[in-house]
């Protein structure tokens, strides 16, 4: 007797225990990194590193929990109150790049993972300014292009 019902990818890479392995190799990057480790509001990164991982597990077929604790992820709105600007992006995925390494998968698979990471990381960027630490840039208001919001109206200035 066959099984017809197609595995999902989740279950094809090995389930949970996959996942959690990609996570937290990820976040021992994330530790290391000045920029993304700012970016992070708690203090040990155990409930984003949850977050994470049953954002993926949902996303490739495991259980729904993600959704069940978290609503729809809307991920882009949820990453709106974050500097995701394309320093962070390369950051964030060179991070994803080792712990997807470190998985091992056969080359399909691994193909097909970090196919959506890298599309997944280029569509939350929600801004070029550079990372934010200290005084604004010099000439940076005028090089930089809003994308997802319209420039901060200058309170000094009349309509
Ligand atoms: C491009 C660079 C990215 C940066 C700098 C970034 C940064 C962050 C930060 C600072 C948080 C808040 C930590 C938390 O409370 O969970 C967060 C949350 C999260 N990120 Fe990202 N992220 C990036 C890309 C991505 C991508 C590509 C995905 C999905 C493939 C993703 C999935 C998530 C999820 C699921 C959460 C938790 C959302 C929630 O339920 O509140 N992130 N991210």
């Amino acid at each position: 007797m066959t099984d017809a019902t197609p595995l999902s990818f989740y279950e094809e890479v090995g389930g949970h225990e996959t996942f959690v392995r990609l996570v937290d190799a990820f976040y021992r990057g994330v530790a290391e990194d000045d920029v993304l480790r700012a970016m992070y509001p708690e203090e040990d990164f155990g409930p984003a590193r949850q977050r994470l991982t049953l954002f993926l597990e949902q996303y490739w077929g495991g259980p729904g929990t993600y959704s069940q604790e978290r609503g729809h992820p809307r991920l882009r709105m949820r990453h709106a109150a974050f500097h995701v600007n394309p320093d962070a992006r390369d950051r964030w995925l060179a991070h994803m790049r080792v712990a997807v390494d470190e998985l091992q998968l056969p080359p399909l698979q691994e193909a097909t993972l970090w196919d959506y990471l890298q599309r997944a990381a280029f569509a939350m960027v929600n801004t070029f300014e550079p990372t934010g630490i200290g005084p604004a840039a010099h000439g940076r208001a005028t090089t930089s292009l809003p994308l997802t919001a319209p420039p901060p109206t200058d309170p000094g200035s009349s309509h």
